[in-house]
Parts: structure tokens; C-alpha cells; sequence
């Protein structure tokens, strides 16, 4: 054993990157490596994206169980009533310019709504899921805001659902029932992945006793490498640049003869398929009939099928929700937010699961530099 690494640790057995490190245990979410099989505290997601509202999967992250009929419009009332930003969120949104990347926005508007949130100086589970229901109502509110900058966002439509009120925001338009669908499918599929990046950026930072903001702003700054969320935006303009069917096969080829990355293929965990994607895929095939648009569709299954020949790599989730996004006419530059707006549920769930049950997260590293120097007075150096 070397003098740098004791209690256990095997400097034999580096896990870059943590693959396959089982890095602490939780009840939130199941991912099933195998079969790409996803379960939400026991749930099944496919049948939650069929059958569930994002806010009664919402409630169940948080929660931990399906909310019956009282509580879940219990709930979905005060996620509507926690929908208007606080003053000194609005004077923020003053200051900034309409020309910042949303992510960066979105990290520090969420840090800024830390600064005065009524529960700023608890971690207790109560006062952490006040301000777990308030970020997921004033997400979408901070995005509005930003989107319509400098003028004033329209007000949230508490008749709407969140994710259709999600898209009336984004878009200034009351949205049809099925693109409404759409966005609910996606908010549940989105909205949690056990230790993906950001979610365990976000357990990092509480297990110091950290706080709920604190947690969720590593989580954001997380989340927008394109290694991770970044990538559904990255899915749609490579889509544009390619331009159409015709071309794909070209050009796919070409960047991977020069080894570059396709994104919106291949996961850390799920090498065999996401189920995830096979569930967005279909909304986004339907979305693009009932748009008569199927160009982006029928362009992203002849990615899908090169990719899967070539590499035997799989779409993600972000791949299919890329044109889905594209065709309920939202801005490309908000794709990864709108993963920040479905998975900031999960986040909170494991802020508050890490926090009743804290353990520092603290591993070690092996030593790879040189050691035992000797020190040179700075007048003796080259
Ligand atoms: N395009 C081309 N080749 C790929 C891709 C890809 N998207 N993903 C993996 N590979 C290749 C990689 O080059 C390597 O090949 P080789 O063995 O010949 O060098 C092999 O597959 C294994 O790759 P890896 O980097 O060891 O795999 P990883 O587990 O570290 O990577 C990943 C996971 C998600 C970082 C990677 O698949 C990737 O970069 N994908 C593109 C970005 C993306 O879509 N990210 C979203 C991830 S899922 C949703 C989310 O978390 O937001």
C-alpha cells in the first residue's frame, strides 16, 4: 500500500470518469443497464409517460409515492400559485442582456432566486421541499422572462397545465392537446436519471450541507456540457446543418472517419438502448405528421439506423427530443433548459434524499505528479 492512499482504496483499480462505481444508494430512481429499463420509485416509466401528468411524477420524486386526487390538485395549485418570480428575481432580470447563453442565465437566476428565498437558512426536509416546489414553478418563469426580454413575459395561465403553460410561455401561444402532450411526455422522461453528472454534482454540493440553491446551481453547470444536456441543442443544429435526408449518410460518414462524436448517440450506462428514446421517438414521428413536417423525423431515423450499422450505437433521449423541441417552434438555445425545467424535479428529490441521510462525498485520488521537490529559493530558479 502506498503512504498517499490507505483505508481501502486500491491504487490498482482507478475508475475514471466513476464508470461502474456504485457511489451510494438511493430510492429514487432504477436504471436497468441491461435492457435500458427506467423505473421512477418503482414505476415503470413507460406507463408514467402514458398515464401520468408531470406533476404527479413530480410529486412521486418528491414525495416518494403517487398522490391521490386531493393531493395531487393540492399540489398542482401550489406549483400554479408559486408561478410569479419575486421581486428581486424581476429586478435582476433587469440587468441582464437578452444575448447570454440561457444556461448561464438559468445558473445564475437560480443562485439569485437563493439569495432571498424565505427558507434560505434550513436544509430540513419541510423547508427543502418549499423551495424544491418554487424552483419547479419558477423555472419555466425565469426562461419566460428571459425569452421576452426586454419586454414582459406573458403571464403564466393557471388553467394550464405546467407543461402546457411551459409551452404558452415559451411560445405566446395556448398550445393544441397533443403538443401539450408532447412536452408533458418529455418533462417525464427528462426528469430523472439516478447519478447522471449534474444530479450528482448536485448531491456533492449538499453533502457538505450545502444548500438547496447552492446544489441545484452545480447541477445547472452541469448539466449544459454537451457531453450531458447540452446535447439535445447540439442534435438540432447538427439536424439543420445536414439539411436533409439525402445528405446524411455523407455526413455522418465523414465525422466519423474523423472520430468525431455524434451526439444524441451512445450513454455511459446504456450501451444496449435507451428506453427512453424509443418513447420520445414516437411523439416526435407523430408530432411531425401532424405538423406535415416529417423531414426532421425521417432525416433522424436514417442517423439512427448509419449509427447502429456503423458503431452499434443507440439514440439517447436527447436525440429524437432535439426535432420534437424544433417542431413545437421552441428556440433552439432552450433545449437544455428545458431539461433543466423537467429534471430540476429530480434534482430536489435527491438534494432532500442526500440531505436526511447526509454522508460526505468525499473519495480519493491517486497522485500522478511528481513528490518531495526539493525547495528552491526563487532567486536559484530557471
Ligand atoms: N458518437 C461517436 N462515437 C461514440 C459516441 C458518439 N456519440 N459515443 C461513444 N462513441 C464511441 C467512442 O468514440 C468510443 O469509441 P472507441 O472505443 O473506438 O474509442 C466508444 O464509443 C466508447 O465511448 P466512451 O467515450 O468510452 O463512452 P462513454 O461511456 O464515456 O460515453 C457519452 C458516454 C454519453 C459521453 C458518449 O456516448 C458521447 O459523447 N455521446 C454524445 C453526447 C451525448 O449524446 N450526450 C448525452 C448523453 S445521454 C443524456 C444525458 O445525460 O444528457
Amino acid at each position: 500500500m502506498s503512504d498517499s492512499i490507505g483505508r481501502g482504496a486500491d491504487p490498482d483499480r482507478i475508475y475514471h470518469g466513476l464508470e461502474g462505481v456504485l457511489a451510494g444508494a438511493s430510492a429514487i430512481c432504477d436504471v436497468e443497464e441491461t435492457n435500458g429499463g427506467l423505473f421512477y420509485r418503482g414505476y415503470r416509466i413507460e406507463d408514467l409517460a402514458e398515464r401520468a401528468s408531470f406533476e404527479e411524477v413530480a410529486y412521486l420524486l418528491l414525495m416518494g409515492k403517487l398522490p391521490n386526487r386531493k393531493e395531487l390538485s393540492a399540489f398542482s395549485e401550489e406549483l400554479a400559485r408559486s408561478r410569479p418570480l419575486p421581486e428581486a428575481a424581476r429586478r435582476f432580470l433587469k440587468t441582464v442582456s437578452p444575448t447570454a447563453n440561457p444556461m448561464d442565465f438559468l445558473r445564475t437566476a437560480v443562485s439569485f432566486l437563493g439569495l432571498d428565498d424565505p427558507d434560505r437558512e434550513s436544509n430540513a426536509h419541510s423547508e427543502n421541499l418549499r423551495k424544491a416546489i418554487r424552483l419547479i414553478a419558477q423555472i419555466p418563469s425565469l426562461l419566460a422572462a428571459f425569452r421576452s426580454a426586454p419586454g414582459e413575459p406573458p403571464p403564466s395561465d393557471p388553467s394550464l397545465s405546467h407543461a402546457a403553460n411551459l409551452l404558452y410561455l415559451l411560445t405566446g401561444r395556448r398550445p393544441d392537446p397533443f403538443s401539450a402532450k408532447v412536452m408533458e411526455v418529455s418533462l417525464i422522461l427528462y426528469a430523472e436519471h439516478e447519478f447522471n453528472a449534474s444530479t450528482f454534482a448536485a448531491r456533492v454540493t449538499a453533502s457538505s450541507l450545502s444548500d438547496m440553491h447552492s446544489a441545484v446551481t452545480s447541477a445547472i453547470g452541469s448539466l449544459k456540457g454537451p457531453l450531458h444536456g447540452g446535447a439535445n441543442e447540439a442534435v438540432m443544429k447538427m439536424l439543420l446543418e445536414i439539411g436533409g435526408i439525402e445528405n446524411a449518410e455523407r455526413y455522418i460518414g465523414k465525422r466519423l472517419a474523423r472520430k468525431e462524436r455524434i451526439m444524441g448517440f451512445g450513454h455511459r450506462v446504456l450501451k444496449q438502448g435507451d428506453v427512453r428514446s424509443k418513447i420520445i421517438k414516437k411523439y416526435a414521428e407523430e408530432l411531425g405528421e401532424r405538423k406535415k413536417d416529417r423531414k426532421w423525423f425521417d432525416l433522424s431515423s436514417r442517423i439512427e439506423e448509419k449509427m447502429r450499422r456503423e458503431k452499434e450505437l443507440y439514440p439517447n433521449l436527447d436525440f429524437y427530443s432535439a426535432s420534437a423541441y424544433y417542431l413545437l417552434g421552441l428556440p433552439i438555445e432552450f433545449d437544455t433548459p428545458l431539461f433543466v425545467c423537467s429534471r430540476i424535479s429530480g434534482w430536489s428529490a435527491h438534494v432532500m434524499e442526500q440531505h436526511d441521510h447526509n454522508r460526505l462525498i468525499r473519495p480519493r485520488c491517486f497522485y500522478t505528479g511528481p513528490k518531495d521537490l526539493p525547495y528552491l529559493p526563487i532567486e536559484h530558479r530557471s
